[in-house]
């Protein structure tokens, strides 16, 4: 019942009617945020959706799974596709418009172009482990920025290094916006909300928090004084306990991601990847 009061977001298929749309706002002279997703909403991104809606006017939110940030062997085919529930999520959020291109509509026959970021792109975090994925990233994000004309855009916290590469990419191409970055948002346990986290079965889901508890034993030790090499390795050897492949878990420069040998070396943010079953999460946490 009460779902009849809500007010459905307006939705935008095509380059053109995205367009009609954001000159509307424009010549009203009101301000836009924009929040990129790859949809299967939860309630992370809902947060984001929240901190636009402070923010802005209007706010847009784009749902499209980008196929140039995967690599062939990873998930695209069985990245969840949920979009009657994210168009009921973003109604009850006041969400003004939903941009839903298809693959089609973003990389049209004979698109070649492709930006390369480096800097924090670089950094042997998440490049390393997956080397397209900030081409893709930062070609499909300048797009949306592009199009939907921002003076915001949210990302969250949770995918640090996109963030960082995101925000890198704004200043260094002039592009006229802010980027705002927002905490990351969690389980009662401490995982870390993510689309990923349904591909988890009980037992997975299960061992699962121990990324967050190793990033915060971790982080509470250095803070205490703790040599750096000694408390990372005991949080490596945590998770790699709880049944977790690790990828990386390193500590490092937050600002700029730079390699860190100790405190002095200046804020640091602690981000973990391990693989568990078929399924790769992500986390990270500042000290
Ligand atoms: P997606 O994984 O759908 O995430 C969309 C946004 O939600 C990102 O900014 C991400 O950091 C944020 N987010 C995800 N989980 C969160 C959590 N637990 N708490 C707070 N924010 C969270 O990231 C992407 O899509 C894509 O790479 C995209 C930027 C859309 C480009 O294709």
């Amino acid at each position: 019942m009460a779902d009849t009061k809500l007010k459905r977001p307006k939705v935008a298929r095509t380059r053109a009617a995205l367009a009609r749309h954001v000159g509307s706002f424009r010549e009203a002279g009101e301000s836009i945020a924009l929040v990129p997703t790859m949809g299967a909403l939860h309630s992370g991104h809902v947060a984001l959706v929240r901190r636009a809606r402070r923010q802005a006017d209007r706010v847009i939110v784009s749902i499209f799974v980008n196929p140039t940030q995967f690599a062939p062997h990873e998930d695209l085919a069985r990245y969840p596709r949920t979009w009657r529930a994210d168009l009921a999520t973003l109604s009850r959020e006041d969400v003004d418009l939903v941009w839903a291109p298809s693959v089609e509509e973003m990389y049209p026959p004979q698109f070649a172009t492709r930006i390369a970021p480096e800097g924090p792109a670089v950094a042997g975090l998440e490049d390393k482990f997956r080397p397209h994925f900030f081409g893709g990233v930062a070609t499909v994000v300048a797009k949306l920025f592009v199009q939907c004309q921002p003076d915001w855009a949210v990302f969250g916290q949770k995918d640090y290094q996109q963030l960082k590469v995101v925000t890198r990419m704004a200043r260094d191409l002039d592009l006229p916006l802010r980027i705002i970055g927002a905490p990351t948002m969690r389980e009662k346990d401490g995982l870390a909300l993510s689309s990923r986290n349904a591909y988890l079965s009980p037992r997975e889901r299960a061992a699962a928090p121990a990324l967050y508890r190793a990033l915060s034993t971790c982080a509470a030790a250095i803070r205490k004084g703790a040599p750096l090499a000694r408390a990372l390795n005991a949080a490596r050897k945590s998770v790699r306990q709880a049944g977790f492949k690790l990828d990386y878990l390193e500590a490092r420069n937050a600002d700029t991601l730079a390699p860190v040998a100790s405190r002095r070396d200046g804020p640091i943010r602690l981000l973990v990847a391990a693989r568990i079953g078929g399924t790769r999460l992500i986390d990270n946490l500042q000290v």
